[in-house]
């Protein structure tokens, strides 16, 4: 097992990666004294596929579990939801020594830690996570969150889990869509904080596609380190902690001018990333040799690199970015990349640069 741990004062806590871990759930939760009563809130997908294992391990160790499910995908991630699960967790008396576990992908871990973190102003939580994409990065940081009509993840709280457990062997159901899609977080770490990284899955590529599970373990683990070094010097983003963004300012407005189900996370951040890749080369001085490496790595993995833009696409995908939180005075703030594995934030980027490096991918 590798074990990671997020350095936040009293507010620490352990990453844990192995295989088998859902069968070790309750013990891990009895070792950390967590109260005696809990609800896994989990979606029907994942629900179907871990949610008796679950179940069975914490009622193993003496918890008395109750089960609470959302549908699948990011339509659930709101304040219905939110609503009820208050509700499942009140019918059944949860109390303040209660505790959540979040078991499923970043949908779930999102709402449910956002649950746990209002639900009598705060109860313990544990995430599981099931997805790639949930194991590197969303089950990592605190931050937990549901979407409004008016966009993604527009409410939410910072509220750090007591635990996240990573079980390799949960990957291996994943759909290969879904699991690419996690790929292009993991190849932005590479990015912003490794280089070793980069090189590594450069190399390891054709394992990890093959979802190897020692492979994985490594991969995954040093993700979360980056990720637990980032937060444990940042945690509420007024700095550092912005590079995480590497790639998204673009991705987002992918996600957001595409229309629902288009394209999932990873795909739109892997175009980002590339882009963002560009303009680092015309802005900063990215090597040339770079900009191919990383815009390989990504095709290799079977991600997208380009968008193709008609002009409809365009209007739509540029007023979804001059809405974004990091824009002012018609810049956009840009997390940009000096070589692989060294980044600044906050660069002033303009939407002409922007331009000049979507243009030329839909003209290829
Ligand atoms: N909190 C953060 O820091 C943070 C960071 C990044 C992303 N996010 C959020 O994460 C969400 C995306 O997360 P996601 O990509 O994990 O999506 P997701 O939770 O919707 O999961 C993707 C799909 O895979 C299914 N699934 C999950 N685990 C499975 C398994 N082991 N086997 C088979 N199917 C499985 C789910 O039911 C779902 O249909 C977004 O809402 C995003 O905003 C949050
Ligand atoms: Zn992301």
């Amino acid at each position: 097992m590798r074990t990671v741990s997020v350095q936040l004062g009293n507010r620490s806590y352990a990453i844990k990666i192995a295989p088998g871990l859902l069968e070790q759930l309750g013990a891990e939760c009895a070792r950390l004294k967590l109260g005696d009563r809990c609800a896994i809130i989990t979606d029907a997908n994942v629900g179907k596929r871990f949610a008796k294992k679950v179940f069975n391990s914490l009622a193993g160790a003496g918890f008395s579990p109750v089960l609470i499910v959302v549908p699948a995908g990011e339509t659930a991630k709101n304040l219905k939801s939110v609503q009820s699960c208050y509700d499942q967790l009140a019918a059944h008396r949860l109390e303040r020594k209660s505790f959540i576990v979040a078991l499923g992908g970043g949908v779930v871990g999102d709402l449910a830690g956002f649950v746990a973190a209002t639900y009598l102003r705060g109860i313990d939580f544990v995430q599981v996570p099931t997805t790639l994409l949930a194991q590197v990065d969303s089950s990592v940081g605190g931050k937990t969150g549901v979407n409004l009509r008016a966009g993604k993840n527009l409410v939410g709280v910072f509220y750090q889990p007591k635990l996240v457990l990573c079980d390799l062997d949960t990957l291996k159901t994943l759909p290969e869509r879904e699991f690419v899609s996690g790929l292009a977080e993991v190849v932005k770490y590479g990015i912003i904080f490794d280089a070793k990284l980069f090189a590594q899955l450069e190399r390891d590529l054709p394992e990890i596609l093959k979802r190897d599970l020692e492979t994985l373990s490594e991969i995954i683990a040093r993700c979360c380190e980056i990720k637990a070094e980032v937060v444990s010097q940042d945690e509420t983003e007024n700095g550092l902690r912005a590079i995480l963004n590497f790639g998204h300012t673009i991705g987002h407005a992918i996600e957001n001018s595409s229309g629902y189900g288009k394209f999932l996370h990873g795909e739109a951040i892997s175009i980002g990333q590339v882009a963002a890749a560009k303009i680092s080369q015309s802005i900063l001085g990215l090597p040339e040799r770079d900009v191919e490496r990383i815009e390989n790595l990504f095709a290799r993995a079977g991600l997208p690199t380009q968008i193709k833009l008609n002009p409809t696409l365009h209007k739509k995908l540029f007023a979804a970015m001059m809405l974004d939180k990091k824009v002012s005075g018609g810049e956009i703030k840009f997390v940009l990349a000096e070589k692989i594995g060294k980044v600044v934030w906050g660069q002033n980027v303009s939407t002409a640069s922007i331009e000049a490096v979507l243009a030329t991918d839909a003209h290829r």
